[in-house]
């Protein structure tokens, strides 16, 4: 087994960078807001293996203009535009309250240029209570930033690099799928020192509405997410699997609404999964699929999650 993780007692909790995780179950980024409506709504988010925050950027950010989200054939389409308040009023009105529950706080971090990715990065590698940072290089909704870094080797090399000289907390790489070759960005950021890597973000899309003939969305694209691009999900996380092996942390992210489909991620590689748009079908979707691989690792007989990860790979892909 690989040295940055090691399990523990309870059948599901590891840890892994030296961090404690209850069970391998994270929400995913912008499917969550910062946690605390759920927290005080529905269910105490100390059950949860993460919460990773929506995407902060050094000064606040309106996003883009309305009509930002579309239903469509099982999934969603966004354009938010990362809005969000600012990492300065996150980690000073926000961070506080999510700290008084017990669970992992990855921190998302975006930037319109690569000046404002280290700022960002420096800022929260600072910030008591934040645990690790997962890097956004992979938004498809903003002019600037996000996949302008994601969608170049080179570019992503350049800034991941950068940004480990600044950051000692582990830094998790986000990659997007709009790219040809998912090994390309996953080398740059492996190469560059990332110490994980989280896959995948959106795709990009377009829905048009048949009366109005236009796009729907005012930026006319957006990002699918949901139960279609599950089978996307997991081919990379394969593939990425099937090159590095245990040498880098995969975490899974990608139409994951049950334990069917988390498992499908953790087989293909995934050492742990982010919950994103069943959120908002089922925002319990998370506890549910605790406690189901849970029963699904007892039914099986094994002692531990861990077993299971990257358990698909008898076969090697087809090149
Ligand atoms: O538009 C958005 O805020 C989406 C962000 C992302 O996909 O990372």
């Amino acid at each position: 087994m690989a040295n940055f993780i090691k399990p523990l007692d309870n059948s599901l909790s590891y840890e892994l960078f030296g961090i404690k995780f209850k069970n391998p179950v994270w929400t995913a980024s912008g499917c969550f807001s910062y946690g605390l409506e759920v927290a005080q709504n529905l269910f105490d988010i100390s059950k949860l293996g993460a919460v990773v925050v929506k995407g902060l950027s050094y000064k606040p950010r309106t996003g883009n203009p309305p009509q930002r989200i579309v239903e469509t054939p099982s999934g969603m389409l966004n354009s938010i535009g990362l809005q969000n308040p600012g990492v300065e009023y996150f980690a000073k009105n926000i961070l506080p309250k999510l700290k008084e529950y017990d669970t992992v706080i990855v921190a998302n971090v975006f930037g319109e240029d690569e000046e404002e990715y280290l700022k960002v990065g420096e800022y929260l590698n600072k910030t008591e209570g934040v645990d690790i940072l997962e890097l956004n290089v992979s938004c498809p909704n903003v002019k600037k930033g996000g996949l302008a870094f994601g969608s170049d080797p080179d570019t992503l090399y350049s800034l991941v690099s950068k940004l480990k000289e600044v950051v000692e907390k582990p830094l998790l790489v986000k990659l997007s799928p709009n790219i040809t070759n998912i090994l390309d960005t996953a080398q740059a950021s492996v190469e560059a020192g990332a110490d994980g890597l989280v896959l995948i973000n959106t795709l990009l899309g377009m829905a048009i509405d048949v009366e109005k003939e236009q796009p729907i969305l005012a930026t006319k694209t957006g990002g699918l997410s949901g139960p279609a691009i599950l089978p996307i999900a997991v081919r990379m996380i394969y593939q990425v699997y099937e090159r590095y092996g245990t040498e880098i942390p995969i975490i899974g992210v990608g139409g994951i609404s049950n334990t069917e489909d988390a498992l499908q991620h953790i087989l293909a590689g995934a050492l742990a999964v982010q919950i994103g748009t069943a959120l908002f079908f089922d925002p319990y979707s998370p506890l549910k699929i605790i406690e189901g691989l849970e029963n699904h690792i007892n039914r099986k007989g094994y002692k531990h999650i861990l077993e299971l990860v990257g358990k698909a790979h008898k076969l090697k892909l087809e090149s």
